[in-house]
């Protein structure tokens, strides 16, 4: 086992111009399981692809432990990497699939034999070892694309989306064994997808990537509670944070008609760049359905009602907000706000309802450059 530091790493592909990975600093901890997550393109393929060998690092280091294997052949390593497509030999059975590392490294065949059956009967594979993987469900290949990771004993797990081939239900049942798995063998893991869900339940810790830039790393709480800024903060969540630019006046922010009274040091951060504007996150979960006569009571117009029986979500306009409505935006687009409401007591379409936020569960950020600012 081992840590991994990513010193400054940058990939730039020949003829393009801007780096795919950008001066990456992370330092992963013996046995963590750590997730890389973002939207398509923003370089997490390309940052698993230089630990691995697979990509050049174009400037900085790559460690794994105290070695820098900036240079170091992928073969020389000591990692395993489970792919999305899980690329099993079709004529192969499973028993060879998962042993063939082994077995090219020059390994007794009673050593294969017994690294397989171990990793076999953790996968819960035992029955299937003769079989072809053509003969295997989506669910199993999967999990003999793990165990072809697992018999090699590596200081270093990496996965590139290894559960995006099988449908929803498994997933979700899927990416829980994974989780338990890594923890009982305790190899440091860096896992690549680009589903926030996936990246909140899996992960010891989280790092989100845009534009080949890391914008946050820390646990799935840290991530959820306090985004370093206002993309990590409509990125985590599901539905996502409402999100929207505001005008200060008079220590609050304006929304139409309602007033978000604005803490201090809030105000005072803020900066000549904003042009006296703010912006202000609030989760679907951290608005109450509250009376009109309620100060600061926001009115929001129901356009949809989704319910999903544990939950409810009102997906609605601000009514009378001018501009201000038009500017936020939520996980369902421009100038909706999402509000999470009693799933036994929803409102009716076209129906008006009031909501407040909830104190100390807004997030602040600077209009001009999306960072948060701490109160
Ligand atoms: N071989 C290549 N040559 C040139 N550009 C590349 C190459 N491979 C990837 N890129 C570019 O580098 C950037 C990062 O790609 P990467 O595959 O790392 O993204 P990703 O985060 O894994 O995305 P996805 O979620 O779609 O898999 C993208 O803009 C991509 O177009
Ligand atoms: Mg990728």
């Amino acid at each position: 086992m081992a840590t991994v530091t990513y010193d400054h790493a940058s990939r730039v592909y020949p003829g393009t111009e801007r780096p795919a990975v950008d001066a990456l600093n992370l330092h992963i901890e013996d046995g963590e399981f750590l997730v890389l997550v973002g939207p398509s393109g923003c370089g997490k393929s390309t940052s698993l692809r230089m630990l691995a060998g697979l990509e050049d690092v174009n400037s900085g280091r790559i460690l794994i432990g105290d070695r820098d294997v900036t240079d170091v052949q992928p073969k020389d390593r000591d990692i395993a990497m489970v792919f999305q497509n899980y690329a099993l030999y079709p004529h192969m059975s499973v028993a060879d699939n998962m042993g063939f590392a082994l077995k090219i490294a020059g390994t007794p065949k009673a050593d294969i034999r017994k690294r397989v059956e171990e990793a076999a009967k953790i996968l819960d594979l035992t029955e299937y070892l003769d079989r072809k993987p053509k003969a295997l469900s989506g669910g199993q290949r999967q999990r003999v694309a793990m165990g072809r990771a697992i018999v090699r004993q590596p200081q270093v797990f990496l996965m590139d989306e290894p559960l995006s081939n099988l449908d929803a239900k498994l997933r979700v049942q899927t990416r829980t064994q994974i989780a338990s798995l890594q923890r009982r063998l305790g190899v440091t893991t860096v896992y690549v997808t680009h589903d926030q869900t996936e990246a909140l339940t899996m992960g010891d810790r989280i790092a989100v990537l845009k534009d080949g830039l890391l914008q946050q790393v820390g646990t799935p709480r840290e991530m959820y509670d306090r985004p370093a800024n206002v993309f990590v903060a409509g990125f985590i969540g599901s539905p996502a944070m409402n999100i929207g630019s505001f005008q200060v006046a008079d220590g609050a922010a304006q929304l139409g008609q309602t007033r978000i009274p604005l803490e201090r040091s809030v105000v005072g951060a803020i900066r000549p760049e904003d042009k006296g504007h703010i912006t202000i996150g609030f989760r679907p979960e951290s608005l109450d359905v509250v009376s009109q006569a309620q100060e600061g009571a926001i009115p929001v117009k129901v356009v949809l009602v989704e319910e999903l029986g544990s939950d409810a979500f009102v997906y609605g306009e601000l009514v009378g907000a001018g501009a201000a409505a038009r500017e936020i935006h939520s996980g369902a687009g421009d100038a909706q706000v999402i509000v999470r409401v009693d799933p036994r007591q929803v409102p009716m379409k076209g129906d008006t309802i009031w909501v407040a936020i909830r104190p100390g569960e807004r997030h602040v950020f600077s209009a001009a450059n999306g960072q948060r600012i701490d109160v």
